[in-house]
């Protein structure tokens, strides 16, 4: 097995077999330093003029050449010594080069932090990109965040669950990517906006506790902190009310912040909780359903979570001139029962608030989330106030209703976002820089150079024609 870079400090005096690419080479007369580098960092290489083969050799070698060393782990003379670096205290003396392969120079450095090249080059060479020392920190951290939720849930007896990707259209207010069909030509999947029916239907299944880490796609413009594919951390629970959910939450979130980042200042209560506050008081002490409340807002280790509380159920959509979920339509509003949210519904939709609430962090909605109407009346009142008429609802969300008359727990959840999340702990403007493979602004991937023209022939087996402009 290959030893990570880093750990070669262990073993000083010993001959070892390393294995990485090459960094920078410094010449310094007759001695040659390198730096090899792999995904555990970096250490020195020094070549003496005494082997003349080998030297010959080191004088080749190119930043980016992947390299087999075989050599003896040294201490530095104290003057020689980097205290900055992990394995600053120790050298590779190298007795065998072999190359493994050559490689043409990069298109751009891969010593910075690169934030100062332009992002479309980054993107075409995201494999280079990510050899980053940042990025590379990103990912790890990244795969720690995700590892300690499934571990927290599982301790929790959570099920992990998952759930299809080729789905049917869910009214997550964005635009679906849809996937034609080629055994039922002229029909279409959609991919999932969220699990959002599959993790219902799975509380009609009797799972109680669920969670996934879920891939979300939703075909709407990209912004720093949106991605036409991106991850959510899905959450859902039967027989629980909404201080369920937010404790549990709560708990994670905290849990995540003092274990993984102990460094980081975190803004609570008094007595050490997430601050909670309504979604009028939101908009009326800031403007804002996701307010920033840290203390210093020029502190880039301060955590500020919120839980926004208590959304109006409705809001008016002009475009459409109709009344919209604010979250969905699965969101429970606070109604006694279907007759008194007609009346409610009839008189002032606008004031009518829900069992939703929305999580907060440093000013960006990392989630949302709700308790759902359980009771089908309710559900179908829902979807009609929203302006659907018997045939659409029994079309779209048939299924949901004949679910829910076998026996529905009362049920609730919640979303949080993964790339939101890990963008603010780990600092970074977007969340680009926190997702291995994203998407420019106008959806691409320069890299693959998708989405892309495909042949004639497999667009005659699915059926389908591209219109001329
Ligand atoms: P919602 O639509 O609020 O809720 O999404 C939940 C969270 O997902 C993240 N998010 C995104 N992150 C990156 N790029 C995007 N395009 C993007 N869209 C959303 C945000 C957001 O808060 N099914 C419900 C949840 C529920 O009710 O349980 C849902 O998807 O952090």
């Amino acid at each position: 097995m290959k030893i990570d870079l880093i750990k070669t400090l262990k073993y000083i005096d010993k001959d070892l077999e390393l294995y990485g690419w090459i960094d920078v080479r410094r010449d310094h007369g007759k001695l040659i330093f390198f730096d090899l580098r792999d995904r555990s960092g970096k250490v020195q290489l020094v070549v003496t003029p005494n082997d003349p083969d080998l030297h010959k050799i080191a004088e080749t070698l190119r930043p980016e050449w992947v390299v087999k060393i075989s050599g003896k782990v040294v201490k530095r003379p104290d003057a020689m010594k980097n205290l900055d670096e992990p394995t600053g205290e120790i050298e590779i003396k190298v007795s065998k080069i072999e190359v493994l392969t050559q490689a043409k120079t990069p298109p751009f450095e891969l010593s910075t932090d690169g934030y100062e090249i332009g992002e479309e080059v980054r993107m075409q060479y995201r494999y280079l990109d990510l050899r980053r020392p940042r990025l590379k920190k990103n990912l790890i951290e990244r795969a720690r965040v995700i590892k300690f939720i499934r571990d927290f849930l599982a301790e929790r007896d959570f099920i992990e669950v998952e759930t299809p990707i080729l789905s049917k259209s869910t009214p997550e207010g964005a635009r679906d990517y849809l996937v034609p069909s080629r055994l039922h030509q002229g029909n279409f999947y959609a991919l999932p906006q969220s699990p959002q029916q599959y993790k219902q239907l799975l509380m009609v299944a009797g799972i109680e506790k669920y969670f996934q880490i879920a891939r979300c796609f939703r075909d709407e413009d990209t912004r720093g902190d949106r991605q036409p594919e991106f991850t959510q951390f899905d959450l859902e629970m039967s027989f629980v009310q909404r201080d369920d959910i937010l404790s549990l939450t709560e708990d994670l979130y905290l849990a995540i912040a003092k274990k993984l980042y102990p460094n980081k200042k975190l803004t609570l209560t008094d007595d050490g909780k997430i601050p909670r506050m309504t979604h009028k008081e939101a908009m009326e002490k800031y403007s804002s359903d996701k307010p920033d409340i840290r203390k210093d807002k020029n502190d880039p280790d301060e955590l500020a979570f919120l839980f926004v509380l208590d959304f109006p159920a409705f809001e008016w959509k002009e475009t459409e001139k109709r009344w919209d979920s604010t979250h969905h339509p699965f969101t429970k509003p606070q109604v006694k029962d279907t007759q008194d949210f007609w009346q409610k519904f009839k008189s002032e939709p606008g004031d009518m608030l829900a069992d939703q609430y929305d999580f907060v962090l440093n000013g960006y909605e990392i989630g949302g989330g709700s308790i759902r109407i359980h009771d089908p009346e309710l559900l179908k009142a829902v979807f009609e106030a929203l302006g659907n008429n018997k045939e659409d609802i029994e079309k779209q969300f048939g299924h949901m209703f004949e679910a829910f008359s076998y026996g529905v727990p009362p049920h609730g959840g919640i979303a949080p976002g993964i790339d939101r999340l890990v963008m603010i702990l780990m600092n970074e403007p977007n969340i680009r820089e926190v997702i291995a493979f994203p998407k420019t602004g106008d959806g691409r991937d320069l890299m693959m150079r998708a989405p892309s023209a495909v042949d004639k022939k497999q667009l005659d087996e699915i059926g389908i024609e591209i219109k001329k402009k």
